[in-house]
Parts: C-alpha cells; sequence; structure tokens
C-alpha cells in the first residue's frame, strides 16, 4: 500500500514542527491561506500520553480536517511508550494521522542529557529499539525520523547510516549539531552527503532538508544544488505567512488583509485554548501578520499592551472599521 511519502509531489515542502508555534489554530491558518504540502504537530511526549498528564499532553494532537495531511511526532524515553502511542495513534484514537514521526534532533541541555531527541544520536542502540517498537505499533502508518548531524561533534554519515538501514519512509536532516542549538548557518553540505549515503546503500527513504530556508525559490534551489526529496520549513514562516504559495507576494497583501488575518487567529485560539494557555504567549504571533509590511509602531505597542483576548478583538474591530 502506498503511503503519503511516496505521493507527495517533489520538492516536498513541509512545515516544520514547532512547540507552541504549529499547534491546531496556527496549522489551520496556514491550511486556509498558503498550505504546505504536509504538516506536523507539535513533538508529543509518549511517556506523557501514558500517565495522568494524558489529557495536557494529548491537546498537541488535537487537530481538525482542513490540517491535513498531517504526520504527529512523538519524543520520549522508553521503547514500550513509543509502542503504546503508536498503536494508539494509528488507531484513530486522537483523529486521524498520516504517518508518525520520531524526533532525534531537540538540542534542550536536559533532554540531551537524558539520552532523549538528539540524545539518542549518543545511544544509537536505544534509537533502534525506539524505532522498531514505534513501527510495531504503528501497522500501516509510515514512520519518520527528524534528527541533527550530531550533538557535540559531527557524525552526520555514521548515525544517517543506522537511521537509513532501518528502512524509514523519509528522514528529515536539520544540517546542524544539537550544541550549536539554532544559532549557525545550518550546513547543507552535510545534508548532501545523506542524500548520496542514502543512494549507495540503494535505500528508498526520502531525505527531507531543513535549516535556514529564506523563501519557496530559496527552497527550490537547494533542492536542486543538494539533491533532496524535500524541504521542512521552520522559522522562515515568521517571515512570510504565504511562504507556501510563490504565487502570492506578500509585500502586496494589505494591512487590512492582516489585521482580519490576526483577529480570525486570535478568535480560533480562544475557541481552542482559553483557559488552558498563556494569553501573552499569543503575542509572538503579531510579528508573523505583520511581516514584510514596513514600520506600524503604534500599532505594534497598542497590541503588546493588551491584556485579554477581549481587548485585544475589540482593538483590532475597532482598528479595521476604521480602514
Ligand atoms: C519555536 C520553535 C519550536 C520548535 N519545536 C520543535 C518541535 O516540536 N519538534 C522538532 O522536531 N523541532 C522543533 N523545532 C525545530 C524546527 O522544526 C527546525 O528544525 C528548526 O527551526 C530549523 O529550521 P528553520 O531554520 O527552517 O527554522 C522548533 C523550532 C522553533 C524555532
Amino acid at each position: 500500500m502506498e503511503h503519503i511519502w511516496q505521493t507527495l509531489p517533489k520538492p516536498i515542502f513541509i512545515l516544520a514542527p514547532m512547540e507552541d508555534v504549529t499547534d491546531t489554530v496556527f496549522r489551520q491558518i496556514v491550511a486556509k491561506h498558503a498550505p504546505p504540502h504536509l504538516f506536523f504537530t507539535e513533538f508529543t511526549l509518549v511517556e506523557g500520553l501514558m500517565t495522568k498528564g494524558r489529557k495536557a499532553t494529548s491537546r498537541r494532537l488535537l487537530h481538525t480536517p482542513t490540517e491535513q495531511p498531517l504526520i504527529a511526532q512523538i519524543w520520549g524515553a522508553q521503547p514500550e511508550n513509543f509502542y503504546a502511542a503508536a498503536r494508539e495513534l494509528a488507531s484513530g484514537e486522537f483523529g486521524p494521522f498520516v504517518g508518525i514521526d520520531l524526533n532525534m534532533g531537540c538540542p534542550e541541555r536536559k533532554v540531551v542529557r537524558r539520552g532523549s531527541c538528539a540524545g539518542l544520536i549518543n545511544h544509537p542502540d536505544r534509537a533502534l529499539e525506539i524505532i522498531q517498537a514505534t513501527k510495531a505499533g504503528a501497522g500501516d502508518l509510515p514512520v519518520s525520523v527528524k534528527t541533527r548531524c550530531g550533538t557535540n561533534s559531527w557524525v552526520t554519515e555514521e548515525w544517517a547510516e543506522l537511521l537509513l538501514n532501518q528502512d524509514l519512509a523519509a528522514l528529515t536532516i536539520h544540517g546542524r549539531i544539537a550544541a550549536e542549538m539554532s544559532t549557525f548557518p545550518a550546513r547543507w553540505e552535510e545534508i548532501a552527503k545523506v542524500v548520496a549515503l542514502r543512494d549507495r546503500l540503494g535505500k528508498d527513504t526520502l531525505i527531507i532538508g531543513n535549516g535556514d530556508i529564506e523563501s519557496h525559490a530559496d527552497g527550490l534551489a537547494k533542492a536542486q544544488t543538494y539533491g533532496v526529496d524535500g524541504l521542512m520549513v521552520g522559522r522562515g514562516i515568521f517571515k512570510n505567512l504565504w511562504f507556501f504559495n510563490p504565487a502570492i507576494d506578500q509585500s502586496t497583501i494589505p494591512l487590512h488583509t492582516r489585521l482580519v488575518l490576526l483577529k480570525e487567529h486570535i478568535e480560533l485560539w480562544r475557541a481552542n485554548w482559553a483557559g488552558q494557555k498563556d494569553f501573552h504567549a499569543l503575542k509572538k504571533f503579531h510579528k508573523v501578520y505583520f511581516a514584510g509590511i514596513g514600520d506600524i509602531p503604534q500599532l505594534r505597542a497598542d497590541l503588546m499592551q493588551k491584556q485579554t483576548v477581549e481587548e485585544t478583538l475589540a482593538y483590532l474591530d475597532a482598528v479595521i472599521a476604521a480602514g
């Protein structure tokens, strides 16, 4: 049976998983206005799904039919919990997903020290156990991995070979090591090494490149230069909400449209998260809606001062009505 990775057009453009950013609300907005080929959830802790924190943890998996195709990204420690989570994801317990992705790239020091996420690069035996346990639970859902090129030193090919031998559906390579967090430029030559290795090993695993993709055109150029099958875009969406639709020049989107979109975001946020998430964390989205529009200091300052959803919506209504 064909799975999602095999059916998408190439190069595949993917919205990266981003904690506290790519939740159901933001994905709904992106899906409506300039959708990528594929979405990922925020990373979701398998141990959290198996304990009394289940309700809070599972809200990361919340989604609507518009955010498709959608892959659930999971992380954690114990292979048996990956197995159980994969079974639940495959059963439709949390709604439909088209695949399961394993986070082996988060560079958070505490997590890496405990041997989870990017820490698995230093514990390959555990990484393989986790992949196998996930595959065993996932049924027909394809399993993929998102990772970096090392923790404190570059071990790109050694690590990638181990992963490629697991016959994953896809492997996303973020061209940095964990110690670099996200501050150094991503090294696409390292990503190209993984493409060459995949070809040498004769594997079908799709290689997705990630790191510093600035625009849709930059993504196409990188696919051409480095031979990747797909492009995963994280922070690029902060600079252009219409990133995934090259026919839209965001500099032509008027302020009025952006205000209406921000209002739409805040209303969706209220419907989904009021009382659960911190209202002030929502303010980081302002920059997304106003990116590329020039200076609007008063508007930005006014919005930052708002203390509640209601105040913000009333302010937006007034500005929109004033034209
Ligand atoms: C705010 C934020 C949250 C992130 N959360 C996740 C996550 O939940 N899972 C994951 O695999 N990567 C996460 N990442 C990493 C991104 O998916 C991506 O690998 C990284 O930002 C590099 O791509 P970029 O240069 O296009 O942003 C996060 C990045 C940011 C900026």
